[in-house]
Parts: C-alpha cells; structure tokens; sequence
C-alpha cells in the first residue's frame, strides 16, 4: 500500500470512530504581509475566551514566531517535537493567559510530506486531542500565496481574510482567494471566507474594503465572500506589542479591543456555520498531508 492509501485509510477509520466533539478551526490568513494576521489570532483568541471558549493558537507561521512574541513567551517544543520525538501534544501546548495555549508549528509542517507511516499515525492520534481539548483552533498564518499558506486555508472549513483599505492588501487579498477557487482541492460549498477589514478608520471604511473584494470576487470568479466586520486603526496596538501584552489585555476597552469582542460574539453566535461540514483539526492535518502526496 503506498503511504497516500495508508493515510486515506487511516483518515476514514478515523472519521468512522468519531464521535467526539471537533473544535471549529479557523484560518487567519491574507495575501499580503503585515496586515494583522497575528494581531487579530492573538486578540480574538482572548475575546473568544472571555465568552467561556476554550481556544488554542496553532502557529502556522513557522519563519516569524509572531504569536510567541505577543504573549512574551518562547514555547520550548514544537511539532517536531510530537513528530520526531514521542511528545503528545498536551506536552508542546504553551500556557498563555486566559487559558489559551498555543503550539508552535516550527519546522514541523515543513517536514509533514516525508514522514512515515508510524510518525504519521501517531501525530494524527494526538492531533485527535486537540479536537476534544478546545472549542477553537485558530489557524495563524504567514502571507502570500505559498504552499502552506495555501494548504491550510483550503482545508479550514472557515477563513478570516484579513483585508486593509490599502489598495495593494485588497489585490493581494483577490489573488490568494482566486488561488484557492482555482485549486481542485478547496470545497468551495464547504468554506467561509469572511473578510475582516483591518486599520480601518471608520465603520464605513471597513465596510468599502469588504464591498470592493466581494464585488471583484462576486464578478470575476462568481464566488461569495461574507463579511466579519471592521477593527479600528488604534494606536494604542502598537503600543501593547512594545510591552509584548495583547492589546485586548493591556486596554480592554480601546475602539481595537471592543471591535474585537464584537467580532468574537458574532464567531460564536453568528449563524454563518449552518451549512458548513465541521471538520476538526486532525481531520484538516490529515486532508493537508494528503494533498501535500498527491
Ligand atoms: N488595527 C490596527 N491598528 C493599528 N495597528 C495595527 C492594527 N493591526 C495591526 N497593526 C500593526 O500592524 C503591524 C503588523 O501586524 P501583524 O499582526 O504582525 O501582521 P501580520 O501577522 O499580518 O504580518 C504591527 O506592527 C501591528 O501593531
Ligand atoms: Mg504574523
């Protein structure tokens, strides 16, 4: 059997056991750099929280550890850890605050499509844990249209694209989502991308990002974006990474923070989810592993 049988079989006697909860996976991805991915995972991962979610930060962003940064804590194992070296992956979790835990994807993904059969077993039983562990796991991406970017954005049942009124972020924006339309892989009926309008000024600032990707997006590849909602250019952002504290924990009730926890409200109570097939993160690692040997 050749390792794509073995890993499709090994996904399905997965999904046929499966009766446990799967914690919703949400990628926050964009197709330009320095919009606020980090910001917006470490944030709202603190929003959600306060409305009794119990989330974890999965760091997909393995050259720039952003998220460690943010909370001021260096984790000291990653996914190569669980892959390579036996640890579960309650032991590579690093406490954050708010009972948040975040993992470090590390060099981990990079090496995901060589390894074997047992290594790979193993890390799909653990990432089973993960599922039962949190309500959300929240997917930190880098930028652009890469192969990582683009593998776990397809494989995430639901995307945050991060937009800013800046010309540039919104044809960036337009080119991964055309991108993954384009590839066989994504389950275009499937998949929300909801778009979050960052640096916004004003309400009606977010409002314009959205309506000018959705339109392009509605005219050129007859798909459907829907829209989060706007977070406020706040100074007041910077001035919490220099402290390296989340701005939600440092000035809970600046414009940024409040948007944040609007925008988690609606996450958690929206009904944007009634016609997505729920798949859990062990479930999106196996599919990416999958699509990585095709
Ligand atoms: N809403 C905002 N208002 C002001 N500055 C912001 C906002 N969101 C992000 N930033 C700033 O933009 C920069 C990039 O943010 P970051 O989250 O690291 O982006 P990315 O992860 O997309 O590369 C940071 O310096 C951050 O402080
Ligand atoms: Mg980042």
């Amino acid at each position: 059997m050749d390792q794509a049988t073995t890993l499709r079989n090994m996904v399905k006697e997965r999904r046929e056991s499966d009766v446990k909860k799967k914690a919703r996976v949400i990628t926050v991805t964009s197709g330009k750099g320095g919009v606020g991915k980090s910001n917006t995972s470490v944030n709202l991962a603190l929003a959600l929280s306060e409305l009794g979610q119990k989330v974890i930060i999965f760091d997909a962003d393995f050259g720039l550890a952003n998220v460690e940064v943010m909370f001021g804590a260096l984790p000291k194992y990653n996914l190569s850890d669980v892959i390579y070296r036996g640890k579960s992956i309650e032991e590579i979790i690093t406490p954050g605050p708010n009972n948040i835990g975040f993992v470090s994807g590390g060099s981990g993904i990079v090496g995901l499509s060589n390894i074997n059969r047992d290594q790979l077993a193993y890390l799909i039983h653990n990432l089973n844990s993960l599922d039962s562990l949190a309500d959300f796991v929240i997917i930190d991406t880098g930028a652009g249209i890469s192969d990582q970017v683009l593998s776990f954005a397809m494989m995430s049942p639901e995307i945050i694209m991060i937009t800013t009124p800046e010309p540039s972020s919104l044809t960036d924006s337009y080119s991964l989502i055309k991108a993954l339309y384009r590839n066989p892989n994504f389950d275009r009926a499937n998949t929300t991308i909801r778009v979050l309008a960052n640096k916004a000024s004003t309400i009606e600032d977010g409002e314009l990002v959205y309506q000018k990707l959705s339109s392009v997006v509605s005219k050129f590849l007859q798909g459907r974006l829907d829209y989060l909602g706007m977070i406020p250019l706040d100074t007041t952002i910077d001035k919490a990474i220099r402290q390296q504290k989340p701005v939600m924990m440092l000035f809970p009730n600046c414009r940024a923070s409040k948007a944040y926890k609007l925008v988690a409200s609606d996450i958690v109570n929206g009904t944007h989810l009634a016609n997505n097939v729920k798949r859990g993160i062990s479930e999106i690692f196996s599919s990416f592993m999958l699509n990585r040997r095709l």
